[in-house]
């Protein structure tokens, strides 16, 4: 099912960014100094690519779809795994506001953002992990003429984000980070 392949595609480049927000939050930990401009990067890539638009997808579209087969938004693993997504919304913001206060130049800000961090990447890499085997699991459920409309609904969703930012800007920010890291 091209729908489902495409999210757990988004999956993959995710789980690239929860490896680098691990390795920012050890070395922020450690005393290690992290520029601004990539703890500003990181937030933009959680904020934007992973909540704005892949939990966008499965939240508003794929979802819905799924309840109507009988997968209850309240009640099947859907209700857990937008629990999840609410979860990882707000360790987003308590990123948020560490990064703002670490700017304004307060000295706990490292520690902070990087324990919200941690839970973040703990929280998303076992959300990934559920959502692959569940997504695999139901995509039988769909016709192929609802995967047809689900695949063109995410590409709307992908043409409204590329506004703010494309993929490819994205995927230059996954090399360049992972680059840097190996320098760590
Ligand atoms: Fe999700
Ligand atoms: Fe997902």
């Amino acid at each position: 099912m091209k729908s489902v392949d495409v999210l757990v595609h988004e999956h993959r480049m995710i789980g690239r960014m929860v490896s680098i927000l691990e390795a920012i939050a050890a070395r922020l930990d450690a005393g290690g100094d992290v520029s601004t401009r990539v703890l500003v990067d990181v937030m933009d890539f959680s904020e934007h690519f992973t909540s704005n638009c892949h939990h966008a997808k499965e939240e508003h579209h794929l979802f819905p779809l799924l309840a109507e087969h009988g997968m209850s938004l309240d009640s099947s693993p859907i209700a857990a795994l937008r629990e999840q997504h609410e979860a990882n919304h707000a360790y987003l913001r308590e990123m948020h506001a560490a990064l703002t206060r670490l700017r304004a130049g307060d000295t706990q800000a490292p520690q902070t953002f990087a324990a919200s961090a941690r839970d973040y990447a703990r929280l998303l890499r076992e959300h990934m992990r559920i959502e692959d085997h569940y997504f695999q699991d139901v995509s039988s459920l769909l016709s192929p003429a609802e995967d047809d409309v689900l695949y063109g609904r995410m590409v709307a969703i992908d043409e409204s984000c590329a506004r703010v930012g494309d993929r490819r800007r994205y995927e230059r920010m996954l090399e360049e980070y992972e680059e840097l890291m190996a320098t760590w």
